[in-house]
């Protein structure tokens, strides 16, 4: 029988309820730049759960402080972090949904304002701070950048050690899912990208040594997740930058075999946000999906071994089902319509004649949710 967006997915041993996942999306709401969870983060969470998506996942949290995008987000690097984010996990593996973190680290594009306070990038007397990066080349910003220092060896020890700390953290605060984000133009995709990689000692320069970061960090996270829980990783599939040496598809085929190879059962597959100068082909309906294609058609990782989540630009119920019915990708990871419609799942099973399928919490029942 064909797969479609109702059909259950296992991995490792979780099982999602169905192919439906919340992308990763900041929130910029700590109130007073901590990194502690906050009731709009619960909201946000809890509210997509009760839509009836199979895996709600957090936003980029950062796994330490200098990791954050603005001095706002999420953070998960101390014991009341965890203690902050329990009632949310709790709360959505309630909904029958399964709860996940995304491990972040926003490299040299952290330290900015929030969008709707500008987006700047702050310097360290606006309550910015000095950056780290594989480069001490700061982001090409119009505006002055905070100084971005090139990572020690020792700054990759601790680094990677703080990964690894907040995915124990993030076990022991109930999430079943991890994902480490190397997109974007964040930390690990700036180890990834020549762009970005300058780096002439063991981490910088051929492919091998390009990856080498990332990949010891998806280790480190791989060796606490337990082996029952899924993990993913986030990946840009191309920097969008055809002018020049940069990341690419062919490049991000290889880094999904090696990825799978360390027990990742997940490839979310995004692109961009290396660099300003990307050509982004356009943001219309879908615009990503034939990457995840791309890069499961050349990898030979098993597709069973390493599924792929689909995401931009999917806003519609027979766009995330044909997805999954003619194997696009195991996931449709859905961003922006789950802000317009945090109940996408229950409408998309109206839509699609499936409402068995999903169960419309008993207090909203008689309001006739679809
Ligand atoms: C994002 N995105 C994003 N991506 C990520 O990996 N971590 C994050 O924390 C965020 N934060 C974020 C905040 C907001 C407000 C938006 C709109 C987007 C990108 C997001 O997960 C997704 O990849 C894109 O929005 C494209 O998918 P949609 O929105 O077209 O479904």
């Amino acid at each position: 029988m064909t797969d479609d967006l109702f059909t259950s997915l296992t991995l490792s041993e979780t099982t999602l309820p169905n192919r439906v996942m919340v992308s990763p999306m900041c929130q910029y709401s700590c109130d007073d730049r901590d990194g502690l969870a906050t009731d709009w983060h619960f909201q946000h969470l809890a509210s997509r759960a009760v839509g009836g998506a199979g895996v709600v996942m957090t936003e980029a949290t950062a796994v330490e402080p200098r990791g954050r995008i603005s001095p706002e987000d999420l953070g998960i690097w101390s014991e009341e972090h965890t203690d902050a984010l329990e009632g949310s996990t709790e709360f959505v593996r309630e909904q029958g949904s399964v709860p996940a973190i995304q491990l972040a680290h926003a490299g040299r594009k952290a330290a900015t304002a929030r969008p709707w306070e500008g987006g700047d990038p702050l310097q360290p007397d606006d309550g910015g701070w000095e950056t780290v990066a594989p480069t001490d080349e700061p982001y090409p910003y119009e505006e002055d950048a905070p100084p971005t220092r090139a990572m020690t060896e020792a700054d990759l020890d601790d680094v990677r050690e703080s990964f690894a700390d907040a995915a124990r953290r993030a076990l022991d605060a109930g999430f079943e899912i991890a994902e480490v984000h190397a997109a974007h133009g964040y930390l690990l995709h700036e180890f990834l990208s020549p762009v970005t990689n300058t780096r002439e000692d063991d981490y910088g320069g051929d492919f091998e040594s390009r990856i080498r970061f990332p990949l010891e960090v998806v280790e480190a996270v791989r060796e606490v997740w337990p082996a029952e829980n899924p993990l993913f990783v986030r990946i840009s599939a191309t920097d969008w930058l055809p002018d020049r040496e940069s990341w690419t598809v062919d490049q991000s085929i290889r880094f999904a075999e090696r990825v799978s190879e360390a027990g990742v059962d997940l490839l979310d597959v995004s692109c961009g946000g290396i660099h300003p100068d990307q050509q982004v082909p356009s943001g219309g309906p879908g615009y990503q999906i034939r990457y995840g294609r791309r890069v499961r058609e050349g990898c030979d990782a098993a597709p069973e071994e390493l599924q792929i989540g689909a995401v931009g630009g999917i806003t519609t119920p027979e766009q995330a089902d044909s997805l999954v019915r003619n194997s696009r990708a195991d996931l449709a990871i859905v961003g922006r319509e789950h802000l317009r419609d945090p109940y996408f799942t229950l409408h998309a099973a109206q839509k699609l004649g499936r409402e068995d399928e999903v169960d419309v919490p008993p207090q909203y029942y008689r309001a006739n949710i679809y």
